[in-house]
């Protein structure tokens, strides 16, 4: 009987020692997690401001502060938390956020990129530097003009153009698979303008030279099998600017958020218009 007391005893001491053993480790452990659920991760965001509405306003740089923990991966998620929670004077474009729609086009830590696309850099220490694309026009904060750049593009039609459409609404497209081919690289381009605001060809003849993104969409449509305009297409950039002050210096393609290679595209519509001013030589 008093054996098994002194047991039970002893069996309710082990059994409530282990208890708080548990009990302690699992306390330790909440802590643990809790503290790492709260513990801050504050990034500095350094923002081009420039309102060009408010009379003497001078382009500035402006820091907003956010914890990491509570924003989602890419800058263009801690823009958004700025504009919903901070600051909603702050004016940037964006529209698909994954990459489709181009419009939040902008200077991310030095380099041309698409917001959506660009994953804060998790580095505390390093503020993130945002800027508009460059030399270009702004029109109020990270927001550029891009009246020329679709001017430009607008120039090169860029759409099929066939010499007979007399057979207007029938199925007359048709393309081999080798053919479509050759638009791989091409048709993926959404028009972001990264390429062309980081050539310095262009920030110095935006008006007169046309750029990567459109040079490469001429191509696009030079070399569609489908198209029968394309000596007109070429003949439209003979002028030395137009084509011909690429320098083929390669930001473009580099800086490219799609990864596509419009250097590559412009140096293709310089071998074609080589045959083509060769051809018509040789035909005067
Ligand atoms: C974080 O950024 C700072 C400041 O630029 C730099 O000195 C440091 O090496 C970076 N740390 C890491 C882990 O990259
Ligand atoms: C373009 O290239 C030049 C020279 O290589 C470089 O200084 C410049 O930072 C580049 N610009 C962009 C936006 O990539
Ligand atoms: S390759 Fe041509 S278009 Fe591309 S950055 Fe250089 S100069 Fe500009
Ligand atoms: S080629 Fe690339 S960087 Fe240039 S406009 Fe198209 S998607 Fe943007
Ligand atoms: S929001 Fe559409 S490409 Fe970034």
């Amino acid at each position: 009987m008093y054996g098994t007391r002194r047991g039970t005893l002893r069996f309710l001491l082990i059994a409530s020692g282990c208890s708080m053993l548990g009990k302690s480790v699992a306390v330790r452990y909440a802590q643990t997690a809790a503290a790492a659920a709260v513990q801050p991760r504050i990034k500095k965001f350094q923002v081009y401001r420039w309102d060009p509405d408010t009379p003497g306003d001078k382009p500035r740089m402006q820091t907003y502060e956010i914890d990491l923990n509570l924003c989602g991966p890419m800058v263009l998620d801690a823009l958004i938390k700025i504009k919903n929670e901070m600051d909603s004077t702050l004016t940037f474009r964006r529209s698909c956020r994954e990459g489709i729609c181009g419009s939040c086009a902008m200077n991310i830590n030095g380099g041309n990129t698409l917001a959506c696309l660009d994953k804060i850099d998790s580095n505390l220490s390093k503020p993130t530097k945002i800027y508009p694309l460059p030399h270009m026009y702004v029109v109020k904060d990270l927001v550029p003009d891009m009246s020329n750049f679709y001017a430009q593009y607008k120039s090169i039609e860029p759409y099929l153009k066939k010499r007979d459409d007399s057979k207007e609404g029938k199925e007359q497209y048709l393309q081999s698979v080798e053919d479509r081919q050759k638009l791989d690289g091409l048709y993926e381009c959404i028009l972001c303008a990264c390429c062309s605001t980081s050539c310095p060809s262009y920030w110095w003849n935006a008006d007169k030279y046309l750029g990567p993104a459109v040079l490469m969409q001429a191509y696009r449509w030079m070399i569609d099998s489908r198209d029968e305009f394309t000596e007109e297409r070429l003949s439209k950039l003979q002028d030395p600017f137009s084509l011909y002050r690429c320098h083929t210096i390669m930001n473009c393609t580099r800086t490219c958020p799609k990864g596509l290679n419009p250097g590559k595209a412009i140096a293709e519509i310089k071998k074609m218009m080589a045959t083509y001013k060769e051809k018509k030589a040789a035909a005067v």
